[in-house]
């Protein structure tokens, strides 16, 4: 049971006699800030005391009076303008602790209704670049489903691929076109990913040559009104000069924006025109936009030869992409990818057509949206489906198939406007009851302050990002082994073990501890420091719960037969029995607004209080046998409880490090 769930069933029996609904009263009562005011308070009794017409304080006495909880608590104190503070008591504290010894779930109940989830994460594209945002998607998603099912909750997971975009039509263009046999037969992912980023090259050149004229007419609408502007910092009127101010530095700003736009522009002409192999290739391939569309609408149509292209190239970029889930080690439910609900397009449209819901806008079919400047589109002018009616598709599979209480979308912030135009589409659909959710996160920033970037953008990018954060955590491993005290403890394939499980353990932890909206600021350094909040940290922790073990020769069942030993009497020891008490709190938090980082923090913290307690008290040299047996009790406790917290968000424990 969770200390602040039983807190608020006490309360609420309290507030029951003194107002009709308590509910959201119970959300005021929170671990304390600051441990000298108590374990606990609860802020419930100012909302109370306005909606009674009384004084706060008055309502706060009239509470604790009701208030049954003297098994559990200390006398509450009423500090402030009626702040309820709550100390719990040293046995409650101790029993529920060994309560826990015996308990696998360490004290988390399976939540009272299980809802059911799908959870769509990952999801990248496949035969084009994939880059460290699907990373940060596969994390999270991940660590957010664990939970979920821990907790109790059905979970779903599927990996939504992008297999079946205008990507293919590209590659299938270049393979006609451009392809290199033998490179193909030697590494067919490399080659089609070369043809890939070449196709793409020359349709953006195209377009790119096409938008300079706009681009240069923009630019020189801004410089005229700059300089209007300009004129009026003469003029004599004090009140418009201060505006002519202001506007001149907006304008300015645009005028820059739009100045680099251009530049970019050029530069992506230039990069084709100034080399002759390009440069030939475009002169050679005028029409190649169009005829790589063209060849993405023949597989749509069922082209026997591009699809059986589609069917030779699919399951070789999914191999690729495959190395990666394997080393972090991620499975699905289900890869239902994009071109799954080919068949069903056609269909959907044709309902929101037929209800009403869709109509035709300058030949494409589109969906109008309260509170949007632009509709939704979901078939365009020449017939084909867009991504959004593959979306609305999925949804209708995923009702159909699961009944799903939510959905989770793990996708970058910037489709936050591609989900909010789904899900109104979908709620027009009659998709009321489902709560759909983009769990959107932020972008990865270098430490120059630019976009995060691979050295080659692809996969074999990633795998390089990978190997880097193990050769690193290699690094911190061998210097932490070489200053042991009594010299290096592990072998060499001790070593490179370790450094697998830290690394991979740093990159998914460094992503998992942001909070998910921001940026961040990708540094190896930082995710595998032995100090601070990272994985590394946690792993050391617990290995450090695990040595204790070994160094004492500890007998693990027969230290937990002896649960009723355990005693609180240090305040390092309090300090760390009721953190670990707090888990279950820390898996709440977790997923009422899915957020990994708020386990993250709880780890943090408990690790903190570990290391505390480990300074201040000794374990296998303490004075009695008594507190010997208590204190490695704790040790084991916290120590299933890093692993636990870790595990849910995907990481691994070494025994050793
Ligand atoms: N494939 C998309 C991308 O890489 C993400 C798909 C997310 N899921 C979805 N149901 N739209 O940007």
């Amino acid at each position: 049971m969770s200390t602040l769930i039983e807190l608020r069933r006490r309360f609420r029996a309290a507030l029951d006699s003194l107002v009709e609904d308590a509910g959201d009263l119970l959300e005021l009562i929170r671990p304390a800030q600051d441990a000298r005011f108590g374990d606990y308070q609860a802020n419930c009794a100012m909302p109370l005391g306005k909606r009674m017409g009384q004084s706060p304080r008055d309502v706060a006495a009239a509470i604790v009076e009701r208030l049954e909880i003297e098994d559990m608590c200390h006398a509450p104190e009423i500090a402030g303008p009626g702040f309820i503070n709550l100390r719990l008591k040293d046995e409650w504290l101790a029993a529920g602790l060994a309560r826990r010894v015996h308990d696998e779930r360490l004290g988390v109940p399976p939540v009272e209704r299980a809802r059911t989830y799908v959870v769509d994460y990952s999801s990248p594209n496949v035969a084009k670049p994939m880059h460290v945002g699907h990373i940060r998607s596969t994390v999270i998603g991940d660590a957010l489903a664990r939970t979920l099912r821990f907790l109790g909750h059905r979970t779903i997971t599927d990996n939504h691929l992008g297999d079946w975009g205008t990507q293919f039509g590209m590659i299938i263009y270049g393979y006609k076109h451009f392809r290199d046999e033998a490179a193909y037969q030697r590494e067919p992912v490399t080659e089609l990913s070369r043809l890939y980023k070449l196709v793409n090259q020359l349709v953006d050149y195209f377009g790119t040559r096409r938008s300079v004229p706009e681009l240069e007419r923009q630019l020189a609408e801004r410089e005229a009104a700059l300089a209007g502007q300009r004129d009026l910092l003469a003029s004599p009127d004090k009140g418009l000069r201060k505006k002519a101010e202001k506007m001149l530095r907006k304008l300015e700003c645009q005028t820059q924006e739009a100045r680099d736009e251009l530049a970019a522009a050029r530069r992506k002409i230039q990069a084709v025109d100034a080399s002759p192999v390009l440069s030939q290739l475009a002169a050679q391939h005028p029409g190649i936009a169009e005829a790589a569309l063209q060849e993405t609408a023949r597989l749509h149509a069922g082209d026997p030869e591009n699809l059986a292209l589609w069917h030779e190239f699919l399951p070789r970029c999914r191999l690729d992409i495959q190395r990666i889930y394997d080393r972090l080690d991620i499975r699905f439910d289900c890869e239902y990818g994009e071109s799954f609900y080919h068949g069903q397009l056609a269909g959907v449209v044709q309902e929101f057509r037929q209800r009403g819901l869709a109509r035709d806008s300058d030949g494409a079919v589109c969906v109008f949206l309260d509170g949007f400047d632009a509709p939704m589109i979901i078939q365009k002018r020449d017939g084909a489906f867009l991504y959004a009616t593959t979306d609305l598709a999925t949804i209708e599979y995923r009702m159909k198939t699961w009944n799903p209480d939510a959905i989770l979308y793990v996708v970058d912030h910037r489709q936050s406007e591609h989900f909010d135009k789904l899900f109104a589409a979908a709620r027009l659909w009659g998709c009321e009851h489902v709560e759909l959710q983009h769990i959107s996160f932020g972008t990865v920033m270098g430490e120059d302050g630019k976009p995060y970037k691979t050295r080659s953008g692809d996969t074999v990018g990633l795998e390089g990002l990978l190997d880097e954060a193990v050769s690193k955590a290699y690094g911190v491993v061998c210097a932490n082994d070489d200053a042991k005290p009594g010299g290096p403890e592990l072998s060499e394939d001790d070593r490179r073990h370790i450094a697998h499980v830290v690394g991979h353990a740093a990159i998914k932890y460094a992503d998992l501890s942001q909070n998910r909206t921001s940026d961040y600021v990708f540094s190896f350094d930082k995710m595998v420091a032995l100090e601070g909040n990272t994985a590394t940290y946690m792993q050391y922790s617990y290995a450090r719960t695990q040595s204790i073990f070994a160094k004492g020769k500890v007998d693990l069942e027969a230290l937990r037969r002896a649960a009723d030993q355990l005693v609180l009497q240090a305040p390092a020891e309090r300090a760390l029995g009721l953190k670990l008490l707090q888990f279950a709190e820390a898996l709440q938090d977790t997923v009422a607004d899915y957020r990994p980082s708020q386990l993250t923090s709880y780890l943090f913290e408990l690790a903190k209080s570990f290391s505390e307690f480990y300074h201040q008290c000794p374990v296998l040299t303490a004075e009695t046998e008594t507190r010997r047996t208590g204190r490695l009790l704790l040790c084991d406790l916290t120590g299933r409880t890093i692993r636990q917290g870790l595990d849910l968000l995907g990481i691994h424990v070494v025994d050793k490090m």
